[in-house]
C-alpha cells in the first residue's frame, strides 16, 4: 500500500473522512500527538488499527468525538464529576473512561471491557475530520507499539509507511504528550490513570476535591496485577538506545562520562544549555519535544540516552511518567 502524506486542508480532510467512512484507517494530527483513526463502531476497521500498530489486543482504544451527544451514544451513564471535567477541559487533552452502553462499540475497540474511553480533541483538523466522518473515531497514538508517540507527520511515516493509505500533516503537535486519562465511574470516584496535559492539580481544582492516582502511574505493575488502565503494563516509548533516568545533573554527567569511556555513544536529553556533552535539546517545553528527542537519540546512533529526573508537579508528572516508561523504569540514584 502506498502511504500518501497531505497537508491538512478542506480537500485532504474530506478525503480522510471518506476513507474512514469506507472502513479504512488514516493518521491525523491532534493537539496531543498524532492519532491512527478509524470508525470506532466498525470491528474490521478497528482491527486494522491493531494490525497496523502491532498493538496487543488487550489494550483498548479511545473514541474521539466532536459533540457531547456522541458521548451519550457510547456511554451508559455520565456521572456528575465526568460532566464537570468535560465542561472544564473539553475540547482538549482529557480522556474520560465511562461505563459503556451495551451494543455501542464492538469488543475490539474496548478490549472487551465494560467501559469505554472518550475524548473531544481541540485540534481544528481533528474536529473537522471527526465531524465529516460522522462517527466516533477510535484512535490510538499513530506509532508502532512500543515506539515513542509521533508528534510530527514524519514520525508517523517512519512507523506506518506502507501500512496505511493517508497521513494528514498538521505540523508539530502543540502539547506533545498523550491526553490525561481519567476514570469517572459512578460509585468509584475519579481516578487518574495516565497523567497528561491536564494535570492532577487542574483536575482537583475543577472538581474541588482530591482524586485518586492509579497504582502503576509511577511504577511498573507486576505481571499479576490486573491493570486498571491496560496500556500501562506494556513497554512504551522505547528507542533502540538504552534510556536511563538519573537523579541530579551531576549523576547524569557521571553516567555520560562512564558510557563514553566504555566506548559507547551517550546523549543527554535536556533543556540545559551548559556543557560540552552531546545533547538532544528539549527546549523550554520539554513535554513538547520529549518523544521527538527519543527518536533523535536513535538517529544520532546513541547507545545511552540520559534524562535528568524532574519534580513530579504539574506537567512534570506526565513527563516523568513517559520518561520512566521509555527507561523501562531504570532510575539511577533515587527511586522510581
Ligand atoms: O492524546 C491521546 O490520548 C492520543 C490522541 C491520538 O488522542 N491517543 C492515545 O491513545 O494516546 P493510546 O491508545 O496510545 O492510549 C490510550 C490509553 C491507553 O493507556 C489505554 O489503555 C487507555 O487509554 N484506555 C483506553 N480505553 C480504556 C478503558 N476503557 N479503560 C481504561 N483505560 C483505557
Ligand atoms: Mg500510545
Amino acid at each position: 500500500m502506498m502511504t500518501q502524506v497531505l497537508q491538512c486542508d478542506d480537500a485532504s480532510i474530506a478525503l480522510a473522512a471518506r476513507l474512514i467512512r469506507e472502513g479504512q484507517i488514516v493518521a491525523f494530527p491532534t493537539e496531543t500527538v498524532y492519532g491512527l483513526g478509524a470508525d470506532a463502531r466498525r470491528e474490521a476497521a478497528v482491527r486494522a488499527i491493531f494490525f497496523a500498530k502491532e498493538r496487543p489486543a488487550d489494550n483498548p482504544l479511545i473514541s474521539h468525538v466532536v459533540d457531547v451527544g456522541q458521548v451519550y451514544e457510547l456511554a451508559r451513564e455520565v456521572p456528575n464529576d465526568a460532566l464537570r471535567l468535560m465542561e472544564a477541559f473539553w475540547p482538549g487533552p482529557l480522556t474520560l473512561v465511562l461505563r459503556h452502553r451495551a451494543g455501542a462499540l464492538p469488543d475490539v475497540t474496548r478490549a472487551s471491557l465494560n467501559t469505554c474511553a472518550v475524548r473531544m480533541p481541540s485540534h481544528p483538523a481533528a474536529k473537522a475530520l471527526i465531524a465529516a466522518a460522522g462517527c466516533p473515531v477510535a484512535a490510538p497514538s499513530a506509532n508502532r507499539s512500543g515506539r515513542p508517540s509521533p508528534t510530527l507527520a514524519r514520525h508517523v511515516l517512519e512507523d506506518m509507511q506502507g501500512r496505511i493509505p493517508l497521513i494528514l500533516d498538521g505540523g508539530a503537535c502543540e502539547i506533545g504528550l498523550e491526553s490525561t486519562v481519567v476514570s469517572a465511574l459512578d460509585g468509584e470516584g475519579v481516578v487518574l490513570l495516565r497523567p497528561g496535559g491536564v494535570t492532577r492539580e487542574m483536575l482537583e481544582a475543577a472538581l474541588g476535591k482530591r482524586i485518586r492516582v492509579a497504582e502503576g502511574v509511577n511504577k511498573p505493575l507486576g505481571p499479576l496485577d490486573t491493570a486498571l488502565s491496560p496500556g500501562m503494563k506494556h513497554r512504551h516509548y522505547a528507542p533502540k538506545a538504552r534510556v536511563v533516568v538519573a537523579e541530579g545533573w551531576e549523576r547524569v554527567l557521571e553516567l555520560y562520562k562512564r558510557e563514553l569511556a566504555d566506548g559507547g555513544v551517550p546523549v543527554i536529553l535536556t533543556s540545559r544549555k551548559e556543557g560540552t556533552h552531546k545533547r538532544v535539546p528539549l527546549g523550554d517545553k520539554p513535554e513538547q519535544r520529549l518523544f521527538q528527542a527519543l527518536r533523535e537519540a536513535d538517529e544520532a546512533g546513541a547507545t545511552l540516552a540520559l534524562f535528568e529526573a524532574m519534580p513530579r508537579e504539574g506537567i512534570g508528572s506526565a513527563i516523568m511518567n513517559r520518561a520512566l516508561r521509555a527507561a523501562g523504569f531504570e532510575v539511577i540514584g533515587g527511586k522510581p
